[in-house]
């Protein structure tokens, strides 16, 4: 059967996508933060699955004001790169898991989660900024990806107890997937960050460590926290956290923390990154 192996999470700012790309990681500005990736690029070359299934949101990159889903599955064999206004990231196409994502996108919604089905979709740096922080600059991208977008950007967003509960039900989806396969779920966006407004560039690195303590130790009662109080503590944008409580739902009860890293700033962004896996 597929089981869960490991999740991450990661911050996605575009500004790091630029940074590789432009050949810019050993900047002074950039180095501590490419440095914070050093441990995960390497333990991601042990510990490569063959599928990763990443929850990101689209940026109104793909998606927009006319059409924003909730919770969707690509189930895609290949996604494109979004041109978010300089063009295309100069990286490699996405590939797709169709069996698995089609399979896993029927058990959800068996389990009454009503996934948005995506044949086609270009993805943005919500997705493609975290796979070239784990996975460098290949020719070719080492691990399929199946991609599970979520709207945090536009009213209303989905519960911290959803998303939590939507990570459970992945995980007995994997869990009831005929054939040996192992399986990531990485949750990104996060942490702390304002990008407009009179509190433009707020961070709160108390309240960031704090998240980054419950969501190992205690998902149970972190669910609860309210939009509102990301809001308020984490910046505007800070809501892209309950991504990270998708994944946490799909490790399981307890969970070993395997890698942590908190760095300030990356742009306007508090960059937040764990590695963990589920505890047997
Ligand atoms: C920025 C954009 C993001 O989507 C994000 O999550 C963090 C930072 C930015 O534009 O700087
Ligand atoms: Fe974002």
């Amino acid at each position: 059967m597929a089981r869960i192996t490991a999740g991450v999470t990661t911050s996605h700012v575009p500004a790091v996508g630029m940074a590789v790309d432009l050949g810019k990681t050993q900047e002074p500005y950039w180095k501590p933060m490419f440095e914070g990736y050093e441990f995960s690029k390497q333990w991601m070359k042990e510990n490569n699955p063959d599928v990763a299934i990443i929850v990101y949101n689209d940026h109104a990159s793909y998606f927009g004001m006319e059409i924003m889903p909730t919770f969707a599955m690509g189930i895609a064999d290949k996604y494109g790169i979004c041109d978010e206004g300089y063009g295309p990231r100069p990286i490699p196409d996405v590939e797709g898991a169709p069996e698995l994502s089609t399979f896993l996108a029927a058990s959800l919604i068996m389990q009454d989660f009503d996934m948005t089905i995506l044949n086609v979709l270009d993805v943005d740096h919500g997705l493609t900024v975290p796979m070239s922080l784990m996975f460098g600059t290949p020719d070719k991208w080492p691990t399929k990806i199946i991609p599970l977008p979520v709207n945090v950007v536009m009213n209303p967003q989905p519960s911290g107890e959803r998303c939590l509960s939507l990570g459970k039900a992945i995980r007995k989806a994997v869990e009831a997937y005929d054939e040996d396969l192992s399986v990531q779920v990485w949750g990104t966006g996060g942490m702390s960050h304002q990008i407009q407004g009179a509190r433009a560039g707020l961070v709160n690195a108390p309240w960031d460590k704090k998240f980054m303590d419950d969501l190992v130790n205690d998902p149970e009662n972190l669910q609860y926290k309210p939009h509102l109080e990301y809001m308020i503590e984490a910046g505007s944008e800070g809501v892209e956290l309950i991504m990270w409580l998708i994944m946490r739902g799909a490790m399981g009860d307890k969970v070993d923390e395997v890698y942590r890293f908190y760095h300030v700033p990356a742009s306007n962004t508090a960059v937040g990154h764990m590695i963990m896996t589920p505890k047997e």
